[in-house]
């Protein structure tokens, strides 16, 4: 397992994370038994949001282990506020993240988070009350480092002059089958659609600025439309390619696709969303592949770009 430290924190994080947004499919013991593989195969970092599995999620979690300080300690824990799941819309209100921080530290058993993220833009905030809140929360020691995720370099630009901690996270979709961050940077220039830059350039953006990018959703095609992988109706050449690229390493397609994001220079984490223990062991052989310039090119290739 790959380790480097996130930028503006003490925290030396893996380049694997366990992401919690499905885990309410599992029984406690399932849970208990993802939790303590991914620790064994050398996972410290914990994605949680607020909203995931109706708000149940962290709780389950925390349950599944018998949340304790001397397991606390060994974990790195990050969490999201500002979406409320049940009307359907963004608040990034001093009193919703506050509120939010609250229950996130009852559900998961602690009492601080390593990491709070700012789990999708609000175009209603107010960045003068976002740095309020993010100050009380520093200060009384609830959470340590603050970042934001799906937020393009304008907003973050906007958030980060009023806010006094450095935003040191931007969580983002990346798969193999969903590279916009990537896309138009390969066609600068060029009259066709892959060269529509639609995020103002954020993948360059968080490296100029020293922000960890955290791809979510990495073997999901679009917005949770199945995974690519062994889906050879719709990504035939894809999986063709991984396979084979698999088999040269001697790992399975799941770390090939892993590898793909983890080969990347700007050092990203690949949060994970399985239930199952033996994908996320798959996954994680991932995390070390060193994909030649060549493979990273064909993968990238088979799920249908161009490359000029
Ligand atoms: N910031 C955001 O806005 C945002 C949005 C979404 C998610 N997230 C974070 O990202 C994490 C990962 O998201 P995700 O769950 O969508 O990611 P994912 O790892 O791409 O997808 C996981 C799902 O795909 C299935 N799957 C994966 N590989 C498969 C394969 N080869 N064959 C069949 N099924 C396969 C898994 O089934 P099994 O369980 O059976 O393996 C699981 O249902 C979440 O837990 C959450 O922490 C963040």
């Amino acid at each position: 397992m790959k380790y480097f430290p996130i930028k503006g924190t003490n925290l030396n994080v893996s380049n694997i994370v366990m992401g919690n947004m499905r885990i309410p499919q599992l029984s406690k013991t399932e849970l208990e038994k993802l939790i303590r593989t991914a620790m064994e195969e050398g996972i410290n970092f914990f994605d949680h949001a607020d909203i995931y599995g109706g708000g149940e999620s962290e709780e389950l979690f925390a349950d599944a282990i018998e949340m304790n300080p001397s397991t606390r300690e060994k974990m790195i824990l990050q969490s999201k506020c500002g979406i409320v799941s049940k009307d359907n819309y963004f608040d990034f209100s001093k009193e919703h993240i506050l509120k939010s921080v609250d229950g996130i530290l009852k559900r998961l058993k602690t009492d601080y988070l390593d990491i709070l993220l700012l789990h999708r833009p609000d175009p209603l905030m107010e960045p003068e009350e976002v740095a309020e809140a993010f100050d009380e929360l520093h200060n009384s020691g609830k959470v340590h480092y603050f970042g934001v995720s799906n937020h393009n370099p304008m907003q973050i630009e906007l958030l980060q002059k009023y806010v006094s901690q450095k935003l040191v996270v931007n969580q983002l979709q990346l798969s193999i089958a969903h590279t916009p961050i990537i896309d138009s940077g390969i066609a600068v220039n060029m009259n066709i659609d892959q060269s529509v830059n639609r995020d103002g350039s954020v993948l360059e953006y968080c490296r100029l600025n020293d922000i960890t990018i955290q791809a979510w959703s990495p073997y999901q095609n679009g917005f949770f439309e199945g995974p690519f992988l062994g889906d050879l109706e719709k990504f035939p050449k894809l999986n063709e390619v991984i396979d084979r690229i698999a088999e040269k390493y001697g790992v399975t397609n799941t770390a090939i696709a892993t590898a793909w994001i983890t080969r990347h220079p700007a050092n990203m984490q690949v949060v994970l969303g399985t239930t199952n223990a033996q994908r996320l062991k798959d996954a994680c052989a991932g995390s070390e592949i060193p994909l030649t310039r060549d493979e990273w090119y064909q993968i990238y290739k088979a799920a249908g770009n161009m490359v000029p």
